[in-house]
């Protein structure tokens, strides 16, 4: 028997709409969806936390609880980046201790955690924190294709998680580059060797998706995610009803009822037109884009070169980009191209490129990954490359977040004035911009006065 994790919460819409679909629109379905039967809902991290304050003036720890209270049956997942929980930096770990605390206390049962660079010591404190809540602790591996990476290396990080207590594994293909029977020769080897369930996560963009589902369920993968169709395919996950059909009265029936299923694709078809009408749901993202294949990289880092080099007018150069991504690519390392390692290997690309001479111009994020500031790079970095980028400078082999002191107690103590419950600290932590902005028009709201109003501070903060 398969099962399915239903992604249509967090990394379908994260995928399809720019992470924008509001509680209000999911609330009246998850009791629905609690009942189908699905091994997990993901449902929360990721981008919808950042998303949740930035653009739809929404507290994140609101909308979990709101979920929780509705789906009472099946497992809550959230997505984490490691060390670096819901936001672009590290942090230290009495941060990343009380974020899992509480996202646990808050309703989280699942948390998958990765690091962009497949560095297990930027896992290792947010998984140990998991366990300790009680939690399901998921380690990622984050599947890449290079001349480093093989199946070995990937068998061997899969062990490196289990040791440090993974309850499960997941081989999180964010490009969407695992073809079906490299999946199926993957999963074998991971069946073999590690004992706790894998599960493996994939995107459509490449139009392979189900066939790599069916290909490591026939080589005993545990669990796979899904969308559900309205907000699967394209960038988005394989969609859940034909993996259902197709597997039901095998080996692998997943069990799930396809009226029901289809009863919840009734649901969301209207919400996806409404998100196609205002153009927030480009019909470009819903098609098969082989582009990610043959360049290897994600179909969002080549739609990001392309704007950088039409923003430097050199779009003639695109091609000499192309080339030298994957030169950058070597230098650093191998890094697997996920947030923020694509960006800083695209940026680093175009500007090689477009300087007219290669690691003249650094950027600063470039820089911090030779230095080692986000961690091990899957393979070493050469001393050319060292002394080219860091001019002497010594690079740091520790943890990143070694060097981290404590920072709740100071976070706390900048929005005593704001915090009306323990979860603020944290949002506050993770983005101090958005967060106060939110708290503002949260007391506004509650004081019916504007926030934007010069003395705004005053009248609800008399000295
Ligand atoms: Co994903």
């Amino acid at each position: 028997m398969v099962k399915i994790t239903e992604t249509v919460l967090r990394d379908a819409h994260q995928s399809l709409i720019a992470t924008r679909m509001t509680t209000e629109q999911m609330l009246p379905i998850v009791e629905s969806l609690d009942r189908i039967g699905y091994h997990a809902l993901e449902a929360w991290g990721g981008a919808t936390f950042d998303a949740s304050l930035r653009f739809l003036n929404e507290d994140p720890w609101d909308r979990l609880r709101k979920i929780k209270a509705k789906a009472k049956k099946t497992p809550l997942q959230m997505l984490l980046r490691g060390q670096n929980i819901l936001g672009y930096k590290h942090y230290a770990d009495d941060v990343v201790d009380y974020f899992v605390q509480k996202a646990i206390a808050n309703g989280m049962d699942i948390i998958r955690i990765f690091d962009a660079l497949n560095d297990p010591r930027n896992i290792e404190r947010a998984m140990k924190a998991c366990l300790k809540e009680g939690g399901h602790a998921q380690g990622c591996i984050c599947y890449t294709i290079s001349p480093y990476h093989n199946q070995d290396i990937f068998v061997r990080d899969a062990k490196r998680l289990e040791e440090m207590g993974a309850s499960s594994i997941c081989i999180k293909d964010m490009a969407g580059l695992l073809l079906p029977y490299e999946a199926y020769r993957l999963v074998k080897a991971l069946k073999e060797n590690v004992s706790v369930p894998i599960e493996l996560h994939t995107h459509y963009t490449s139009g392979c998706g189900s066939m790599t589902y069916l290909k490591a369920i026939e080589a005993g993968v545990d669990i796979i995610d899904c969308a559900i169709s309205p907000f699967a395919m394209g960038t988005s996950q394989p969609p859940t009803e034909p993996i259902v059909a197709a597997l039901a009265g095998t080996e692998y029936d997943t069990g799930l009822d396809l009226k029901a299923l289809s009863e919840i694709a009734d649901y969301f078809r209207p919400i996806r037109e409404e998100y196609i009408q205002s153009g927030q749901l480009d019909p470009k993202m819903l098609g098969v884009d082989i582009n990610a294949l043959i360049y290897q990289v994600p179909g969002g880092m080549l739609s990001n070169l392309v704007s950088q080099l039409k923003q430097a007018n050199a779009m003639d150069r695109y091609d000499e980009v192309l080339k030298e991504v994957p030169r950058v690519r070597a230098d650093l390392g191998y890094p697997p191209l996920v947030t923020p390692s694509s960006q800083i290997v695209g940026s680093q690309a175009v500007l090689n490129v477009l300087s007219g001479e290669r690691y003249k111009m650094v950027t600063k994020e470039t820089k911090g990954i030779v230095k080692g500031e986000y961690g091990a790079t899957p393979a070493p970095i050469s001393e050319e490359i060292k002394n080219l980028i860091l001019k002497g400078e010594e690079p740091i082999t520790c943890r990143p977040a070694d060097l981290l002191a404590p920072e709740l107690d100071k976070i706390r103590q900048e929005i005593t004035q704001y915090i009306e419950q323990e979860e603020d600290v944290l949002t506050y932590a993770l983005f101090p911009q958005q967060a106060l902005a939110f708290f503002r028009k949260r007391q506004a709201a509650k004081y019916g006065l504007d926030a934007s109003e010069a003395d705004f501070e005053a009248k609800i903060h008399p000295v």
